[in-house]
């Protein structure tokens, strides 16, 4: 019998998260398809192929699986290319599988996490000047329009755009996502187009659906400075946590700003009703100049800290519960939207979970205003530029075969989800290592 638990509020939602390209295979109307083509732009010129098998309707498979492990809800999102393949086409059939999808989960008693925009742009959009253009909001909206009438019968909670910040700096400053530029005044230009967008799509929905709650899914990487006593190492931290706050400023006062640029987008005020947080690991970072052509920042994990199988994540709990502190001034409820590690051998996850579920824990402990956890990911996918090198299912997959393999954390996860908490039995169980820290004597 358990002697101790953490529990969580009644209603406290428990996932998973994916994303349309990740899971869905095949979809060749989008930008990421072309993209694969080229050489060099994917690990080991991995392709996302059938991905998960979802769009072939793998989706049912892995919603029960989702569901027999006490999930009671599930954040997955919706491929514009496939909804409108070209500027003047709907594909009403695309919408229908949609609509069965999410259909799928009301009826194993999931409650569905609607993303609008997850890194993945229909490639006529791109070819029309994609996020560069101020044209894009509009183009974004009528897309949004389109979805929200079709699902609003069975989606009450929506998440307009996946993490923008990282979409903006990595297709437009570092390169790594299309359209592989990198370029700081474009970078800031995307993100004014994507938060117009958010705004727009914000509204759209509001007027479809008036009892909607709608947020962004807020990348948050924790920043600190390799040298606390440094003052350029602390002024470079508050220069790279900027990128946490650009979007959920901008959303609360309409004002957008980025590195030391300003703009005014007044119909963004006031528009998230709750903020969405994707939390993976943190960052040291210092002053070097040898880095010249990387704004003189150095950055590394801290020395010493457990990392993930491609060195991708280090574990660093804490900044979990310093991202939620951080979100109590918007004022609003919060859902950890992303939280995982990259594990194909499932040797750390386990205590990774536990450790910080519990740190969540302590901020729901002084009543802060968290709402749900949605673990990134149910079953491996396609890891963007990363391919299939990284792991980050609770499931594993069988790329070749379609199989799944189930991983402890998955079991782990199920109990977590069935008790509403995590116990010292669990951690004594699947994360030894880290009872001592969560359960002194
Ligand atoms: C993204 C996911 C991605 C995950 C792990 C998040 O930043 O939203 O699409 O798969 O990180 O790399």
């Amino acid at each position: 019998m358990p002697q101790a638990t953490y529990h969580f509020p009644r209603g406290f939602l428990w996932g998973t998260a994916t994303s349309a390209y990740q899971v869905e295979g095949n979809n060749t109307n989008s930008n990421w398809y072309k993209w694969e083509q080229e050489p060099g732009r994917i690990i080991q010129e991995g392709k996302a192929g059938l991905a998960c098998d979802w769009w072939n309707g793998r989706w049912r498979e892995d919603f029960h699986r989702a569901a027999e492990g006490y999930q009671n809800a599930h954040r997955m999102s919706i491929e514009w290319s496939r909804i409108q393949p070209a500027p003047d086409r709907w594909d009403e059939e695309a919408l229908d599988r949609y609509i069965q999808m999410v259909r799928g989960l009301v009826e194993l008693n999931m409650t569905p996490l609607i993303t609008l925009h997850h890194f993945s742009d229909p490639q006529w959009f791109v070819d029309r000047g994609g996020w560069e253009d101020e044209a894009s909001a509009g183009y974004f909206e009528k897309y949004v329009r389109k979805v929200v009438q079709a699902l609003k019968d069975y989606v009450g909670l929506w998440c307009t755009i996946n993490e923008p910040n990282g979409y903006a700096i990595e297709g437009f400053l570092m390169g790594a996502f299309p359209p592989g530029k990198k370029d700081i005044r474009l970078t800031y230009k995307v993100m004014v187009n994507l938060v117009r967008a958010h705004a727009a799509a914000y509204h759209a929905i509001h007027q479809i659906q008036p009892q909607a709650r709608v947020g962004i899914a807020n990348y948050y990487r924790s920043i600190k400075p390799t040298k606390s006593w440094f003052l350029l190492d602390k002024l470079i931290t508050n220069l790279v946590a900027g990128f946490n706050r650009v979007f959920p400023d901008a959303a609360t006062d309409g004002m957008v700003r980025f590195l030391g640029k300003r703009a005014r987008i007044r119909e963004a005020k006031g528009t998230q009703d709750f903020l969405g947080i994707d939390y993976y690991t943190r960052d040291y970072v210092s002053f070097d100049l040898s880095k010249w052509n990387e704004f003189f920042i150095y950055r590394q994990f801290r020395p010493g800290t457990e990392l993930s199988s491609t060195k991708f994540l280090a574990n660093e709990p804490t900044g979990m519960y310093e991202a939620l502190k951080w979100g109590l001034k918007y004022n609003i409820p919060i859902i950890v939207t992303e939280n995982g590690f990259d594990d194909a051998e499932d040797r750390i996850r386990p205590r990774y979970l536990v450790e910080h579920i519990h740190q969540m824990w302590r901020g729901v402990n002084f009543t802060w205003p968290i709402k749900g956890y949605f673990h990134w990911t149910l079953v491996d996918n396609f890891e963007w530029e990363r391919g299939w090198s990284q792991r980050f299912g609770l499931w594993g997959l069988d790329i070749e075969t379609q199989s799944r393999h189930k991983r402890a954390s998955a079991d782990l996860y199920t109990e977590i989800c069935r008790e509403n908490g995590i116990s010292d039995d669990m951690v004594k169980r699947y994360a030894p290592a880290a009872l001592a820290e969560l359960f002194p004597e």
